[in-house]
């Protein structure tokens, strides 16, 4: 049992409000990332004893079965997604985590909430879903789709690799401006429909070697496929409640790859190291912070993050 101090809307959340996620109960408390503090521990935990500040991870691992075994934590057979989808989550005082040593990290005790905060989800998801399965090597030219926290994620942690080119494309000016600052090369406002135009214009034809698409709609897809180098990978990161169309009259001798993910959460004891090094400053993305009982508001500036110029909404709780 976890008594939550500090937590976070994710994109995911809104997909679930918009009804993209059915397998999701009415009533279930939302949430899978969040800092706390340990406040019981069951029979089964070895690893973290009351008292003991912790990360919470979106993922749930057994550590034990098949998929675990394969560090493919996502899918574990008695876990994986499962917070503030199918159990109840981290937005609120307190939260069950179960199989506790797979699914929690200690907090390095010099290491700040908001930093560590953005390891319980965005950080793995960026670099495991876009960068790993997008395979960004030195010198490769990329286009991010969508610059949500998911998107500047994928930003900063592509640049462990030394892309030579990151083009950024998004509708929000506001988010565009922080990914120029976090080391975009190009942005892209898709607003009038041709960014895949301009992609190709600027790669002189080329495309890009890899195409990462953090939105999670047909039309963020669509810029992927139309974009794709050659040689190159489309890595979907986003949650997708549509169907998309796959233009395989276009591809099919285009030697591409496609690839989906779950994030596995597998790459946050490295990237835990990463942030408590100082070499990324996640929290850097917050933009708004609120009191848990403010945690309406907070939907509402994170679901119009256009208009309050938004990315991560932190709620704290301070009754607890
Ligand atoms: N695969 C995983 O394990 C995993 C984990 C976490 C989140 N996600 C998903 O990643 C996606 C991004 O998450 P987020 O928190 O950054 O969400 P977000 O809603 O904050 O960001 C989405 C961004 O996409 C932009 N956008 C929307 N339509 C667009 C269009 N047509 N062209 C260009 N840009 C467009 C928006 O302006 C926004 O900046 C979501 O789908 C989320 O569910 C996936
Ligand atoms: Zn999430
Ligand atoms: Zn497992």
């Amino acid at each position: 049992m976890v008594r939550i101090t500090t937590s976070t809307i994710c994109g995911t959340d809104l997909h679930i409000l918009k009804g993209d996620l059915p397998l999701v109960a009415e009533g279930r408390v939302l949430g899978h990332e969040a800092i706390g503090v340990v406040e019981e521990v069951g029979a089964g935990v070895s690893e973290f004893k009351v008292g003991d500040k912790v990360i919470v991870s979106c993922v749930t691992a057994c550590l034990k079965c098949d998929f675990c075994k394969k560090s493919m934590y996502s899918h574990c057979r008695k876990g994986g997604w499962i917070l503030g989808y199918l159990i109840d989550g981290t937005q609120a005082e307190y939260v069950r985590i179960p199989h506790a040593d797979g699914s929690l990290y200690k907090f390095p005790s010099d290491a700040n909430d908001e930093d560590m905060l953005m390891l319980s989800d965005i950080l793995p998801t960026g670099f495991e879903c876009g960068v790993l399965n997008g395979e960004v090597k030195p010198g490769d030219t990329i286009a991010i789709v969508g610059a949500g926290p998911i998107g500047l994620a994928v930003l900063l942690t592509a640049q462990f690799y030394s892309p030579a080119a990151i083009i950024m494309i998004d509708l929000d000016d506001k988010r565009l401006t922080v990914a120029k600052s976090f080391g975009a090369t190009t942005l892209i406002n898709s607003s009038n429909g041709d960014a895949a135009e301009q992609v190709m214009k600027l790669t002189n034809g080329a495309g890009v070697d890899a195409a990462i698409e953090a939105v999670g709609v047909p039309a963020t897809f669509d810029i992927c496929q139309a974009i794709v180098a050659v040689g190159g990978r489309i890595a979907n990161v986003g949650v997708h409640g549509k169907p998309v169309e796959l233009h395989l009259e276009k591809l099919w001798d285009r030697n591409i790859a496609l690839t989906t993910r779950l994030v596995d959460t597998a790459a946050t004891p490295m990237l835990l190291k990463v942030v408590s090094s100082g070499k990324l400053q996640p929290a850097k993305l917050v933009t708004h912070r609120f009191d848990m009982n403010e945690i309406l508001k907070a939907y509402e500036t994170f679901g119009n993050a256009a208009k309050e110029g938004a990315l991560k909404v932190v709620l704290t709780n301070k009754a607890v």
